[in-house]
């Protein structure tokens, strides 16, 4: 398990994503942000889009499902190319079944909870899971401030998938930036999604570059 860094490009500038996604190559993942006007009161880009962007991307694709009924529409986005697909154990009806249909297309799939839902209920699903999404911030909107009280769901991840002994990655979303990146790792996330902190930097390389070098230390104590 190491670092992975996965920009958002909900910070992006959307006349021009295949451009923006260049920007961020020198990162692990692209995070594309999935909202549908129901789940999140923001509405962003949907299946026709991703699957374009899977196409021109220099990087796999992290797709952040922030939407209603995940267990119709979230077996598509690996069915168009995504790497990795995460949806919310709040609007799932059947967690193991979608995983499973996931998993038919070749991709990798993440279970995401938002800051008021407990883990606990989620927990023995673990097997059926490649990646915990903890929210680091009300999903919806780039930009918000980090929420450090979510620690201590990070950390209970990270115990149990330890006790599990399965290689599952716990992902944090929402406020990481160089000051907040650290206190995240520490807790036991590996994989980091930043949007307004590589976007709004004038050179996102190096801003993901520092990101990495903030936290290369931490995989090892885990
Ligand atoms: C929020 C999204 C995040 C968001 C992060 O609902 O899931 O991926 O883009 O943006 P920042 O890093 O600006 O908080
Ligand atoms: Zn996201």
């Amino acid at each position: 398990m190491g670092i992975v860094i996965s920009p958002s490009i909900l910070a992006a500038d959307f006349a021009n994503l295949e451009r923006e996604l260049d920007r961020i190559a020198d990162a692990d993942y692209a995070h594309i942000d999935v909202m549908d006007g129901h789940f999140v009161p923001n509405l962003t880009i949907g299946l026709p889009v991703v699957a374009r962007l899977a196409q021109v991307s220099p990087l796999p694709l992290d797709v952040h499902l922030m939407i209603d009924d995940p267990d119709r529409w979230a077996p598509a986005y690996a069915e168009v190319g995504a790497n990795l697909v995460t949806f919310h154990a709040e609007a799932a009806s059947d967690p193991s079944q979608i995983s499973r249909d996931i998993r038919r297309h070749g991709a990798r799939v993440g279970l995401a909870v938002r800051p008021g839902t407990p883990l606990d209920p989620y927990l023995h699903l673990l097997p059926v899971f490649d990646l915990i999404l903890v929210m680091t911030v009300e999903p919806g909107f780039g930009g918000q401030s980090f929420m450090p009280e979510m620690m201590h769901k990070v950390r209970q991840a990270r115990a149990a998938i330890s006790a599990s002994g399965l290689d599952i990655w716990v992902q944090v979303d929402g406020g990481i930036s160089r000051s907040t990146i650290e206190q995240a790792a520490d807790a036991g996330a590996n994989v980091f999604v930043a949007g307004s902190a590589v976007y709004a930097a004038e050179d996102a390389a190096a801003e993901i570059a520092a990101l990495r070098q903030s936290v290369d230390r931490y995989p090892r104590a885990h």
